[in-house]
C-alpha cells in the first residue's frame, strides 16, 4: 500500500499572522479527514518556526520550499538542512521548476539538495516535469527520464516523494488530463527500482478536479499551489471523495 500524501506548496505568498489565520481556520476542517492522507504545508522560511510550534500535537507535517546542501557557508539567501530540522521541518521541496526556470537550479544541483536533505532526516519532495515545448516536441518522457536519473543519483529511495508538475499546467488553469497525468506516473514509476515512492500530480489541482485526479491508480497525492492558500479550498482538497 502506497501513502497518500497531499501538500500545499505556498510559494511565496503568507506572512505569518496570515499564516496563523489559515491554520486557526484550516486544522478543524481536517477532524474528518481519514488518517491515512498525509497532509503537508510547504510554508516561506520566516514562517516555518512559529508555525511548527502551532502544529504541534496535529497531523500536519511542514515543508521548505527548497533546501541547500552545505551545512554552513557563505551561502548568501540560502538556507541549510539542519535550521530546517531544528524548527521542526520534516520535508524539503527540491528541483520545483520556478527554482529551475528563474534561479538557474540544475539537475546536478537538484540531486545535491536532496542528497542533503536526506542526510539531515528530511524527506525531499522532488519535482520533475516537462515544459509545453518539450510536450509538443513529443520530448515529455525522455526529458523525465533524465531528470529522474540525474536527480535521484544517490537518493536513497525509502525517503522520498516524487512530484509530477508538468510545467505548462502550473498555475495556468490548464490541468493535466488525469488520465494522462496517470499514464506519466506510471512511467516514472516504472523506471524507479523501488515501487512504494508516493508520487504526486501538480498543475492546477483545484477542489472541482481533486476527486478524478485521485481516483487514478498511480497517482499517489497532490501538490497543489494557489489552490492551497484559501484554507477552505485546501480543506476541501484534503478531504477529496474516494
Ligand atoms: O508546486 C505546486 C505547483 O507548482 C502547482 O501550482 O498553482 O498550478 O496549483 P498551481
Amino acid at each position: 500500500m502506497r501513502r497518500v500524501v497531499i501538500a500545499g506548496n505556498w510559494k511565496m505568498h503568507k506572512t505569518q499572522a496570515e499564516s496563523l489565520e489559515f491554520l486557526q481556520s484550516f486544522l478543524p476542517k481536517l477532524e474528518n479527514t481519514p488518517e491515512d492522507r498525509e497532509v503537508i504545508l510547504c510554508a516561506p522560511y520566516t514562517d516555518l518556526g512559529m508555525m511548527s510550534k502551532n502544529l504541534h500535537g496535529t497531523r500536519v507535517r511542514l515543508s521548505s520550499q527548497n533546501v541547500h546542501w552545505e551545512e554552513s557557508g557563505a551561502f548568501t539567501g540560502e538556507i541549510s538542512p539542519a535550521m530546517l530540522t531544528e524548527v521542526g521541518v520534516t520535508y524539503a521541496v527540491v528541483g520545483h521548476s520556478e527554482r529551475r526556470q528563474y534561479f538557474g537550479e540544475t539537475d546536478e544541483t537538484v540531486n545535491l539538495r536532496a542528497r542533503a536533505a536526506q542526510k539531515a532526516g528530511l524527506t525531499p519532495i522532488l519535482c520533475v516535469g516537462e515544459s509545453k515545448e518539450q510536450r509538443d516536441a513529443g520530448k515529455t518522457e525522455t526529458v523525465i527520464s533524465e531528470q529522474l536519473k540525474a536527480d535521484l543519483a544517490g537518493v536513497d529511495l525509502s525517503r522520498l516523494v516524487i512530484a509530477y508538475e508538468p510545467i505548462w499546467a502550473i498555475g495556468t488553469g490548464d490541468t493535466c488530463e488525469a488520465k494522462e497525468a496517470n499514464r506519466v506516473i506510471g512511467l516514472i514509476r516504472s523506471q524507479l527500482s523501488s515501487g512504494d515512492i508516493p508520487i504526486q500530480y501538480g498543475g492546477s489541482v483545484k477542489s472541482s478536479n481533486i476527486d478524478e485526479i485521485m481516483a487514478q491508480p498511480e497517482i499517489d497525492g497532490a501538490l497543489v499551489g494557489g489552490a492551497s492558500l484559501d484554507p477552505e479550498g485546501f480543506a476541501r482538497i484534503v478531504n477529496y471523495q474516494s
